[in-house]
This record gives C-alpha cells, structure tokens and sequence, in this order.
C-alpha cells in the first residue's frame, strides 16, 4: 500500500496514495480485527480471572480491557473527534504511568461487565465517526493515522494479554491449531548480508509508529547471521554443557541477574526424569527441539550467542538482513517483498498458540536467504532502544521517547502473538534485559573476517 523506502525517494510525495475508502476499510478491518481477539482473550476465562493479578509483572486482564477502551476514546473520540470525554473519572485509573501494573489490581477497576460496555460504548461511537472521517489536512488523520495507531495498540494488547494468559496457572483456556510441521531446513546455517549503506526506518509508511521515523541510511559493515532463529535444541546443547554455570559466557549484570534468580533454563521449563519440560496455556509437553527457543532474556540470548563464539546482531545489521535488496539497493517492506503479510509469509496474529519450527515459511525468506524474520519470536538485538537521526515523538512523547536509553534492549521482528497490523520490517519493540515472560527468543551473528 506504500511505496518501499529508498534513499532518495524517501520523504517524497505519494504518487499513489490509497483513496478514502480504502483507508476507511482499511481502519475498520484493522479495528474489528483488534476486538475479535480482545473479545476472545476476555471471555475465554470466567470474571475472577479477569479481575485476579496472574503475575505482579501484569495487569488484570479487565485493566487491559477498559485501558484499550479509554485510549480508544481519548485519540480518536476526543482528539480526532472534539467530543467530551465520556467518564473522566476513570482516565487516572487507566493511565499506565500513573499507576505500575503491580498496583493496578488493588484500585477500583471497572468491573468486566462495565469495562465491556464502556470499550462496547467507546467503539460504537468510533465507528460513527469513521463513516465520515476525513483523512487528509491534520497528521493525526493523515492516511487514517489515529485509526491505525489505535488499531496497533489494541493488538499491543492483546499480545500483552496472552502472555498474562501463558502466566495463568490452571488448564487450557485458549486453543488454536498446530503450525504446520515444515520438512527440515536444509539451507544454509547462515547467511552474507553485504557491507555498505542501507536505508532503516520509514518516512512513507503511513501507519509507522514515530520511533521507526524518519527513514535515514545507515553504514552497516559485512556480517553473518543465522538463517534461522535459535532452535530448543541448540539451546539446550548450551545448557548441557553448562552455559548457566559459566561465568564467562554472561556479562556482570546477566550472572549477578541468573545467580540470584537461580535461572538455569528459559522460563516456563523444568527437567523431569532426566527430560525437559515447558508448560504452554496450561499444557505440558516435551521442549521440541525443532522450535525456536521461546522465553529467554536478553542475558541468556547474549551468553547463548557468546558460548557458540558468536553474538547477537545490532538493530541496523537485523533490520538490513530483513529489509536490504540487494539486486536493487531498496529496502523493503518486509523481508519477502512489499505485499501485506499473508498467512504463508510468516506466523502472525496467535493463528497458532506458539513459534513454527525453524526453517518454515519458506515464502517469507529474504533476498538472502534469511527466514522467519518477521512473526514466530521476537528477537533479542544487541542495542539500546535510541531514536532515529530526525525523531519526533508523535503524537504523544509516553509511546516511545520516555524509555530512550540504555535501560531498554531493542526485540525485532513480532512473535506469534503480534497482528500484522502492529508488525513491519520497520517495528521496533523494546523491553528490560531481564524479561522473559515476553514472546522473545533470538538469532545470532558475527562479523565478517577482513
Ligand atoms: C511497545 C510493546 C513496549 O506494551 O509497553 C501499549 C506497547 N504502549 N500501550 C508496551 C504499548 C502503550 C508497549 N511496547
Ligand atoms: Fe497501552
């Protein structure tokens, strides 16, 4: 739907920018989608376990769900549309920096019936106002901006819910079909991603979040990196021959953070008679070792990357392998091309319940040959989340510019459990490198030898 970044191109006008009733589906497509599955993730469970804390790293499920409602009413009902806010009461309860996750089960929430109505509300009066919207003469509008924006942060959520879900203790709530197995890859381990500029980021994307602007071209020196993301059973080779109990594979702040935790393998797995074990919404199974490793955090992606004498790619070398064409010199929407991601591209939106073996969606392959870029598993790089060269935040600084800094390991490419919607070559997630409950595993590099 938008032209691919080039050099020279970027910033320039859209020769064919999408008419009104294309942005108009487009926003309602996106914005259905969204509460589809916020409706699912929301009435799969009874109320108690809507309104039950999972995990103190999360929120109530029924916080997620009239937080959704009342960002909903605030950039589209009351900044696009000029209306009065519906319960200004509430707008405190659900400002995420007013209060941690932590503390938010102890407040007085909207109870699920009511924070469904409100949400049931705020999005009635949405769809009224997108009959007539008119998506051209302020930013926030421009190319149904605020629509989209809304849409990907519903489905923000709704990854954000699922993992609470993964968190819950008790039997299976959600189900959804297997990958498809995939015959094994026989490619390459690794792939040659070419020295020289290319160009990150977006200036024409019109639903690209203010972090992935502007588009700006970046030097990237020669490197390798695996074709695939890093499998269960390579990890586990780690963990057999004592990665946790070797001081040298880990940097300071990851052996303090693994000592002191007692972490000795990726959340949600356990050994039993001799075998390993990880528990998936509610289910037990054996680790399949063809799976990308799920459940790791940055510290443990890092020591697993220096163990194999190697290391994790820098955001740019990740985005280039994604993006980069070298036939042409464009970067790309996505590593398969410009088109929409379609279900044989890559594992999106929690059609399935977890990662694809490595080496699947031979469709989604990038010029070079790297595969699984884009949905399966979030992937650790090696970089602070910093901004672009030209950052503005838009239209609020609390979406990305408060957690610039080292604080914060940028994750690439979506999970599984990330709409196509919230999920581009240019996306940028971010989290602290203790996390794990999050969708995230890795792939690694190293340099090319001069
Ligand atoms: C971009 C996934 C880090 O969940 O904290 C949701 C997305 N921002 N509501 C988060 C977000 C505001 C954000 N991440
Ligand atoms: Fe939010």
């Amino acid at each position: 739907m938008s032209a691919p970044e080039t050099g020279t191109r970027a910033g320039a006008a859209e020769p064919d920018a999408p008419d009104s009733a294309a942005l108009r589906e487009r926003a309602l497509t996106s914005l259905v989608t969204a509460r589809d599955r916020t409706t699912l993730l929301t009435t799969c469970v009874e109320d108690p376990d809507l309104t039950a804390q999972h995990s103190p790293l999360m929120s109530p499920l029924v916080w997620d769900l009239a937080h959704i409602g009342n960002q909903e009413e605030l950039w589209l009902l009351r900044a696009v549309g000029g209306r009065e806010a519906m319960r200004p009461e509430i707008d405190g309860l659900y400002d995420a920096f007013e209060h941690p996750r932590a503390a938010r089960p102890s407040l007085p929430l909207l109870p699920p019936a009511e924070a469904r109505h409100y949400a049931a509300e705020v999005r009635g009066r949405v769809l009224d106002l997108l009959e007539g919207a008119d998506f051209h003469g302020s930013r926030l509008t421009e190319a149904g901006f605020a629509f989209g924006m809304i849409a990907q942060h519903e489905q923000q959520h709704d990854e954000t819910m699922l993992i609470t879900h993964q968190l819950r203790k008790g039997p299976r709530a959600l189900t959804a079909p297997d990958p498809d197995p995939a015959p094994p890859f026989t490619g390459p381990a690794e792939a040659l991603v070419p020295g020289g500029p290319f160009t990150m980021g977006t200036s024409t994307e019109p639903w690209a979040l203010d972090n992935e602007r502007p588009a700006h071209v970046r030097e990237v020196a020669p490197f390798w990196i695996d074709t695939t993301p890093v499998t269960n059973a390579a990890y586990q080779a780690f963990i057999e021959d004592g990665g946790y109990d070797t001081e040298r594979w880990w940097t300071p702040e990851g052996w303090a953070h693994i000592r002191r935790h007692a972490i000795t393998a990726p959340l949600f797995w356990h050994r039993e008679g001799g075998q390993w074990l990880r528990r998936r919404f509610g289910v037990t199974e054996p680790v399949p070792p063809d799976e990308p490793v799920l459940h790791v955090c940055w510290y443990e992606a890092d020591a697993y990357a220096r163990w194999a004498g190697r290391r994790l790619p820098t955001e740019p070398e990740w985005e280039k392998a994604a993006r980069h064409d070298p036939a042409t010199g464009r970067s790309r929407r996505y590593p398969w091309g410009d088109a929409d991601p379609a279900p044989e591209h890559a594992n999106l939106g929690q059609r399935h319940l977890g990662p694809a073996p490595a080496g699947s969606y031979p469709a989604g392959e990038s010029p070079l040959g790297v595969r699984q870029l884009i949905g399966d598993v979030w992937e650790w790089t090696a970089s602070d989340l910093q901004p672009y060269p030209g950052f503005r935040a838009f239209p609020y600084k609390e979406y990305s510019e408060v957690f610039f800094g080292p604080e914060y390991k940028v994750l690439r490419g979506g999970s599984f459990a990330v709409d196509p919607v919230a999920c581009r070559g240019t996306f940028r997630n971010w989290d602290y490198p203790i996390r794990r409950q999050i969708f995230s595993g890795f792939r690694t590099a190293r340099s090319e030898a001069v």
